[in-house]
């Protein structure tokens, strides 16, 4: 809900802090009014940004999150994050998407705000977290290299396969505030590269990790995960980078398959600012 976050909040054009009146987050200079759109979350977007996810991506990882096949790799992020920071904490999270992490932490007492240039990633993830009885979770449209709220306002970020913007997430973040970034690692989805390339190889290392913070630690989620049926085969294909650079022959092997094993790898790393 806006309502409870609009203290971290700036308006993205003045950076002068906000209020909501009536459906409308308005900035405190008196000159910026951004409509709250009917799910619940507000466009905050200047400029000529990009659109972000479509509406078929976000429904295809909605659908698929929401089956709890990555149930175990969010287990790992809530277990680091309570590690670290207490309930309560202001938990920033940056390039949000559907918002399925974010609600699931909203529901463990985090005050959560999530930021994502789709607005279809934005829609949805208010919208759930309204059904879900959230009142400390709120999502605006917006570029993780300039999330529209006050510096070191932030316990800690997220940063869950979206883009990593090492600077302005020290910014944003409290001297001893944490990232928590998580992505692939070397061996994520094997089986699925297995399913649909003669030659498969291990994920390189990220290139973009934060260096103005304290790496503190990293942790591993491992675990495999049998896929079952075509639509749930098809939206898993749709998150990934695969689905844009595959041929169609290589397409179809994967479209013959009515269940699909693979390896689940993701990493974890904690900085410290
Ligand atoms: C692979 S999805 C991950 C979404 C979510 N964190 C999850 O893991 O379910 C990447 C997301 O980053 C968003 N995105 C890409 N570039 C962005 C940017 N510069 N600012 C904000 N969001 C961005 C996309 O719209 C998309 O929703």
């Amino acid at each position: 809900m806006l309502n409870n976050l609009t203290d971290i909040l700036v308006c993205p054009v003045c950076k002068n802090g906000v209020r909501i009146e009536e459906k409308a987050l308005c900035c405190l200079g008196g000159k910026h009014k951004f409509d709250v759109a009917k799910e619940g979350y507000v466009n905050l977007a200047t400029g000529h940004m990009p659109g972000g996810d479509s509406k078929e991506a976000i429904a295809a990882r909605t659908s698929f999150l929401g089956k709890g096949y990555y149930a175990p790799a969010a287990e790992v992020l809530e277990r680091a994050v309570r590690d670290y920071l207490p309930n309560g904490s202001a938990l920033i999270d940056a390039g949000c998407g559907q918002g399925w992490y974010s609600n699931r932490m909203a529901g463990q007492g985090y005050r959560m705000l999530g930021f994502d240039l789709s607005k279809f990633g934005c829609a949805r993830a208010a919208k759930d977290a309204s059904l879900q009885g959230l009142d400390n979770a709120a999502y605006a449209v917006a570029s993780v290299y300039t999330m529209p709220v006050s510096d070191a306002c932030a316990d800690g970020v997220l940063n869950i396969f979206a883009p990593c913007a090492g600077q302005e997430y020290a910014r944003v973040l409290r001297d001893g505030g944490y990232l928590f970034l998580l992505g692939a690692g070397k061996q994520h989805l094997m089986g699925l590269k297995r399913a649909l390339y003669e030659t498969t190889y291990e994920n390189a290392e990220r290139a973009d990790l934060p260096t103005a913070m304290t790496p503190v630690e990293t942790r591993r989620a491992t675990f495999e995960i049998t896929v079952e049926g075509q639509d749930d085969i098809a939206a898993l294909f749709s998150m990934t980078p695969y689905y844009w650079r595959t041929s169609e022959a290589d397409k179809a092997k994967l479209q013959a398959l009515d269940t699909l094993t693979t390896e689940v790898d993701m990493l974890l790393y904690i900085y410290r600012k």
